[in-house]
């Protein structure tokens, strides 16, 4: 494993992550990955350790991903599901939370569909004096850590399987495409690609990216370093970009109509091979799922193994789940 020292209790927000951090995760992670090519694909490092997977969103990939990584590392594992807790008789998230805690929760992976309740649950705990973790799965527009981690690590492992880290990422032109507004995906990714020392082009249709943002769209403009780049034409981010990620439309968050049309919407910032052409010609394209096909991404691009990097990323998830499970159970003294 890393020798990196990691002195974090909680995972929370890419916002502060560090270097050395990011290279603990991407170390790490290349550790499990080798682990689960073995034909015994388990290790004893989180026996027992209790991992509660508290998920008052739906989700596929990323509850059943904490899940196989918690197990993996022969943690034990409970599962909630809000439609089917004492939530719906009138618990509050704080208490929920603490009946985990009373059963002896050492890790909390929350996902809420509020922005901050991963904070507030971690705020509680560290109030309490307990030595529990609180790893963000997801909470509302605001971040999405472990996923910003895997798509690192998915990348970084393509430029150089044995040893990945962040400084691969250096200079490399990174497009992200669609619905910045509602993505907490792209939020955690901004992090980590500009600490990367990428250049990171955003597109989107005005509607679909933060008012914070628009102003600066008119002069088409770079607003950091030369590191981060606006447009609300998908041609000038796409010309010779090295890696393409596409965002689902997030329509359960649109307030209001945004959007002319689906139709519309993918002749203009939909991602085909066609439009790949323009890009580098080894492009790799990364979607974090659930998959709108022929909206965002068109079905037959996102099934060519040439270009499409998405089974990869829900594979490296499990890698990159474990290490952040190992890096802040393991450092608790008993
Ligand atoms: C994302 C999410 O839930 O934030 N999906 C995921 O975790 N893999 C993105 C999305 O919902 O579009």
């Amino acid at each position: 494993m890393s020798n990196t020292t990691w002195n974090r209790h909680h995972v929370l927000s890419l916002a502060d992550f560090i270097t050395a951090e990011y290279d603990a995760v991407l170390q790490t992670a290349a550790s499990f990955q080798e682990v689960l090519s073995r034909r015994t694909k388990k290790v004893p490092t989180l026996q027992g350790q209790v991992v509660a997977n508290l998920f008052f969103e739906p989700s596929t990939r990323t509850r059943s991903s904490f899940e196989i990584a918690a197990k993996r590392l022969s943690a034990d594992t409970l599962n909630f599901a809000a439609a089917t807790s004492s939530m719906t008789k009138g618990e509050t998230i704080l208490d929920t939370a603490k009946t985990y805690l009373a059963m002896g929760t050492d890790i909390m992976v929350i996902r809420h569909r509020e922005a901050g309740v991963p904070n507030a649950i971690a705020q509680e705990m560290d109030r309490l004096g307990v030595k529990v973790s609180v790893l963000n799965a997801g909470d509302g527009q605001h971040e999405h850590p472990s996923q910003a981690l895997l798509d690192l690590f998915t990348i970084c492992t393509l430029l150089d399987p044995a040893q990945p880290r962040i400084e691969l990422l250096k200079g490399k032109k990174i497009a992200i495409v669609g619905d910045i507004l509602h993505s907490r995906v792209a939020r955690s990714n901004i992090w980590s690609f500009i600490a990367s020392g990428a250049q990171l082009h955003l597109a989107a249709p005005p509607t679909l990216l933060p008012k914070l943002f628009t102003e600066y769209l008119s002069e088409e403009k770079d607003i950091q370093n030369n590191q981060l780049f606006l447009h609300w034409q998908l041609e000038p981010a796409l010309q010779d970009a090295d890696f393409v990620m596409t965002l689902r439309l997030q329509k359960e968050r649109m307030t209001a109509h945004l959007l002319p049309s689906l139709r519309e919407y993918h002749q203009l910032f939909g991602i085909t091979r066609a439009k790949l052409q323009l890009c580098k010609p080894n492009v790799k394209v990364l979607h974090p799922g659930p998959v709108n096909r022929g909206v965002e991404i068109s079905s037959d691009l996102m099934d060519d193994p040439e270009f499409s990097l998405i089974q990869s990323q829900v594979t490296s998830g499990v890698a990159v789940r474990m290490a952040l499970l190992y890096l802040l159970g393991s450092g608790k003294s008993y």
